[in-house]
């Protein structure tokens, strides 16, 4: 079977793409979907550490322990592993899109482009915010994995 293989990126790598690869793991777990998982920040702030302790919360409180996630930051490299590249936010795509090779094999979109109804909506930058907002990051993610999960299901088949 193909593995699919699927890139999370915000700016940190600490708070949106870690719930993103969380979320994704288990609805392709759950649909018994092969897929290689990861998430990368732009920027370089976070390289090495832990998600966000909110972050680290919110997936603890659906089960998920994403405390052995270490933040890295996107490389060239990665648009030569990834079959496709998720971007949160607008500001992700254009810093996506300054290091994007022309030969990449990945396709970049932004995450909720590919939720029917959310197509265009930002997922926006929980780190200024408080509980609530990593409770709504949590479920614009399970969207998007779902959404994912239910497209590569439909691919595959
Ligand atoms: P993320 O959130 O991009 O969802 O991981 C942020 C994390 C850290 C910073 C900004 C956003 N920061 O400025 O350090």
């Amino acid at each position: 079977m193909t593995s699919h293989r699927v890139l999370f990126v915000c700016l940190g790598n600490i708070c949106r793409s870690p719930l993103a690869e969380a979320a994704f793991r288990r609805a392709a777990a759950e649909a018994g979907l092969a897929v290689e998982v990861d998430s990368a920040g732009t920027a370089a702030y976070h390289v090495g550490e832990p998600p966000d302790p909110r972050s680290i919360e919110v997936a603890e409180k659906h089960g998920i322990d994403i405390s052995g996630y270490r933040g890295r930051q996107l490389t060239v490299g990665d648009f030569h592993a990834f079959d496709f590249i998720f971007g949160m936010d607008r500001s992700n795509m254009t810093n996506i899109a300054r290091i994007e090779p022309d030969d990449a094999r990945a396709r970049v979109s932004m995450l909720l482009d590919i939720v029917p109804g959310s197509e265009g909506r930002e997922l926006s930058d929980p780190w200024y915010g408080g509980e609530d907002n990593f409770r709504a990051t949590w479920e614009d993610v399970t969207m998007a994995a779902d959404a994912l999960v239910a497209a590569l299901v439909a691919k595959t088949r």
